[in-house]
């Protein structure tokens, strides 16, 4: 399989030197990069889309703005971000199916992919039912489930979910398409974790979760050797 088309690397480097460092030193180039609010609040869209654009003009541009607001006002977001060259672009399913509806609407003959983001993978279980003093019964995957089903019904294709609820979540809902963050390459590695809570291995998402798409950030980018994090991701992945 290629692996590498389904692999979106995760660039949350809101430095201009430490970007173009990653995006001309991985070998073979990645095909989806991932920018975000980092990278975007810091050194602005149009330059961060430019550099990436330069270094990998062959990229497709995952364009993470978790867009969350009125249905009106994400719309508009998304019809002033029509003009650049975006692949996939996130929103916030919890924004509700009107706001999903609209947003779409407004990706029409864009070539954009919008994206529902269901449950952050730094969530827990235990950590959303002490924060929001949810019952005992209440179970993460129903709310993963609703969320990806207001995006189904909105007509999106594609969720970002925790490939922990993947597999079931693409039972349940036929022609829905998850990317999964949250990989780590070794999950029983102590500290790897980071901030997220949901993590799994990129066989476990592949294999397992039958994801899509597969995010990937930090194991890479703050490797000691991100090239060799790189070559060892794929190496691992060829070898399922
Ligand atoms: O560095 P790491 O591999 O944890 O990066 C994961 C990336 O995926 C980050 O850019 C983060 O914003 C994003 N993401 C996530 N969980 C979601 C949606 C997006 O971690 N539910």
């Amino acid at each position: 399989m290629d692996f590498l088309s389904k692999i979106a690397l995760a660039l949350d480097l809101p430095s201009e030197k430490d970007l173009i460092h990653i995006l001309t030193t991985l070998e073979p180039q990645p095909k989806i990069v991932k920018i975000g609010l980092e990278v975007v609040y810091a050194l602005g869209l149009e330059n961060s889309l430019g550099l990436i654009t330069k270094f990998l003009p062959n990229a497709d541009i995952f364009l993470d703005l978790k867009l969350h607001d009125i249905p009106n006002t994400v719309a508009k977001a998304v019809l002033a971000l029509k003009k650049f060259k975006v692949k996939y672009l996130t929103v916030h399913s919890l924004g509700g199916q009107f706001m999903l509806e609209k947003a779409l609407e407004k990706t029409q003959n864009s070539g954009i992919n919008l994206v529902a983001v269901t449950v952050l993978t730094s969530h827990s279980e235990e950590n959303l039912k002490k924060e929001f003093d949810l019952p005992d019964n209440f179970q993460l995957f129903d709310l993963s489930e609703k969320l990806t089903s207001l995006a189904v019904k909105a007509g999106l294709e594609y969720i970002v979910c925790s490939a922990q609820e993947s597999k079931l979540l693409k039972q349940k809902f036929f022609h829905l398409k998850t990317i999964t963050p949250g990989i780590r390459l070794k999950t029983e590695q102590n500290g790897i974790s980071d901030d997220q809570a949901r993590i799994v291995t990129p066989s476990m998402a592949f294999n397992e979760a039958k994801a899509d798409i597969i995010v990937i950030g930090r194991p890479i980018y703050q490797a000691p050797n991100p090239a060799a994090a790189w070559t060892q991701l794929l190496k691992t992945c060829d070898s399922f």
